[in-house]
C-alpha cells in the first residue's frame, strides 16, 4: 500500500539529524545492549555545536527570556512556513491553548478534533473552556475523515471550529476540511505539532487554517528542548495570541503594564529560541533524512503482510513517525515483542484513542462511533525513523521485521 511520492521536490541536501515521540524522550546511545545486539532507538535528538555556540551567546548577553532572539526565531519560522506571523510559546500544548483563546473559544463551545492523536490536541480544547467533539479518522492516513466530519456536523450545531491533526508528519486533508469549515463558518486550527515542513502541493502546513500550532519537544522533527509556535496570516490572531501568552498584556516587549485580558505566562525563553533557530536551519536536512529512511523501509517491507505508510499524491510526508499497520492487535503485539528482543525500539502511537482515555470518561461519546480510530489503535506500530539512523541500523530494523514474519 505504500506509495511514497518521490516526485515531490527535495528540500535540501540530506543532513544527519534528530528524533521524535511522545511518551519519553529516549536519549539514544550507540550502546551495545546486554545481549550484544546493537540497539536502535526510536528517537535521537541532535542539537549540534552551532546551537551550543548560539546558546552561549545568549547566556553571555544576559537577555535570557523574551527578546530579540525569540523575535528572530518567530520571523524565521513564519518565513519558513510561508505564514505572515509566528508567536513562540513554551510548548505545543500552550500554543494550542493560546491559539484557541485567541480564536475566541468560550465556555461550552464544541471544537471537533481527531480521537487518534496525542491527548494534548483535545486537552487544549478543554483548557480553553471548550468541549472536544470527535469524528473518525481515515484508515489509511489516520487523519480526520472529511466524510465523518460532515456526519458529525450534521448531528450537532454547537461546533465552532475544526482542529485537524497532521498525524505522524502527514498533513490532514486540508482542502476538504477547509471547504467544510467555509461552508459552516467554522475556524480551522491545525495541530501541526508532528509535521514541521510537511506540505500539500507546495503549501506548508501552518498556512491552511486560521492558525496552526507546532511543538518542539525533543522527539519532534526539530526541537528547542521544550517549545512551541503558533503561525497565522491573521493580524488579529497574532496580536491576541501574543498578548495571551504574556498575561493579556496590551503590547509585548518592554512596554507598560496594561493588561487588557486574562492570560498566562506561556512565553518561550531566548535559550530555547537560540536552539530553535539552528534547528530550523537544519530542518530540511532532517526531513530529507527521514524521507530517505521511509523510502528504504517502503521498498524492503512491501512484500510483507503489513501496511506501510501512505503518502497521497501531492502530499509531502515528513515522517515524524514511520508507522506500519499489522493485520490485528495480536500480530502488532507479537511484532513489537520480536523487535524488542532484537533491541529495536518500536512504539505505539497511540494505543488508547482520546475518547477512551480515563480523563475523558465523563465527556466522551461512545467508542463504537469511531471504529477506524479504535482499529488503528490496536494495529499500528512505529519503527525508528530519526535522521541519525545509520545504514546498519536501518538494515537491522528491516531484518528484524522480516525475521518476524518469516519465523511465524
Ligand atoms: C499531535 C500533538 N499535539 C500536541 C502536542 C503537544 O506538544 P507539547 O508536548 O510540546 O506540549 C504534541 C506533542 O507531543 C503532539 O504530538
Amino acid at each position: 500500500m505504500s506509495n511514497t511520492n518521490f516526485d515531490a521536490e527535495t528540500e535540501a541536501e540530506p543532513e544527519p539529524t534528530t528524533g521524535d515521540a511522545e511518551p519519553a524522550e529516549t536519549a539514544e546511545v550507540d550502546a551495545e545492549a546486554s545481549d550484544g545486539l546493537p540497539s536502535v532507538s526510536i528517537a535521537d535528538p541532535d542539537v549540534s555545536a552551532d546551537a551550543i555556540d548560539r546558546v552561549r551567546d545568549v547566556l553571555e548577553s544576559g537577555a535570557l527570556a523574551d527578546g530579540p532572539e525569540v523575535r528572530n526565531f518567530e520571523s524565521e519560522f513564519a518565513a519558513y512556513c510561508g505564514a505572515d506571523h509566528a508567536v513562540a510559546t513554551s510548548n505545543g500544548t500552550t500554543a494550542l491553548h493560546a491559539a484557541l483563546e485567541a480564536l475566541g473559544v468560550e465556555e461550552g463551545d464544541a471544537v471537533l478534533t481527531s480521537p487518534f492523536s496525542f491527548v494534548a490536541s483535545a486537552n487544549a480544547i478543554r483548557l480553553a473552556g471548550g468541549k472536544p467533539v470527535f469524528a473518525d479518522v481515515d484508515p489509511e492516513t489516520y487523519t480526520l475523515d472529511p466524510d465523518d466530519v460532515r456526519r458529525v456536523l450534521s448531528e450537532r450545531s454547537d461546533v465552532v471550529g475544526l482542529l485537524p491533526v497532521h498525524l505522524y508528519g502527514l498533513p490532514a486533508d486540508m482542502p476538504a476540511l477547509c471547504e467544510i469549515a467555509d461552508e459552516r463558518d467554522l475556524f480551522v486550527l491545525e495541530d501541526a505539532c508532528q509535521a514541521h515542513g510537511a506540505r500539500i502541493t507546495g503549501d506548508r502546513v501552518g498556512t491552511f487554517g486560521d492558525a496552526a500550532c507546532f511543538s518542539f519537544y525533543p522527539t519532534k522533527n526539530m526541537t528547542t528542548g521544550e517549545g512551541g509556535m503558533i503561525t497565522t496570516d491573521r493580524d488579529d490572531l497574532a496580536e491576541r495570541a501574543q498578548s495571551y501568552i504574556n498575561h493579556g498584556r496590551a503590547e509585548t516587549g518592554t512596554g507598560g503594564y496594561e493588561h487588557v485580558d486574562l492570560g498566562h505566562n506561556y512565553r518561550m525563553t531566548a535559550i530555547a529560541a537560540a536552539i530553535g533557530r539552528t534547528q530550523l536551519e537544519r530542518l530540511p536536512g532532517f526531513n530529507e533524512a527521514r524521507r530517505e529512511t521511509a523510502a528504504f523501509y517502503d521498498e524492503r517491507l512491501s512484500d510483507l503482510p503489513l501496511e506501510t505508510p501512505t503518502e497521497p499524491r501531492g502530499y509531502r510526508h515528513v515522517y515524524h513517525q514511520y508507522t506500519v499497520r499489522t493485520a490485528d492487535e495480536a500480530e502488532r503485539d507479537a511484532l513489537a515483542a520480536t523487535l524488542e528482543e532484537r533491541n529495536v525500539d518500536a512504539a505505539v502511537y497511540y494505543d488508547t484513542p482520546i475518547h477512551r482515555q480515563p480523563a475523558y470518561e465523563t465527556i466522551s461519546t461512545a467508542a463504537a462511533e469511531f471504529p477506524e480510530a479504535e482499529a488503528a489503535a490496536d494495529e499500528v506500530l512505529s519503527l525508528p525513523v530519526h535522521p541519525n539512523l545509520t545504514e546498519d541500523e536501518r538494515r537491522s530494523v528491516v531484518e528484524a521485521v522480516h525475521d518476524h514474519y518469516h519465523s511465524t
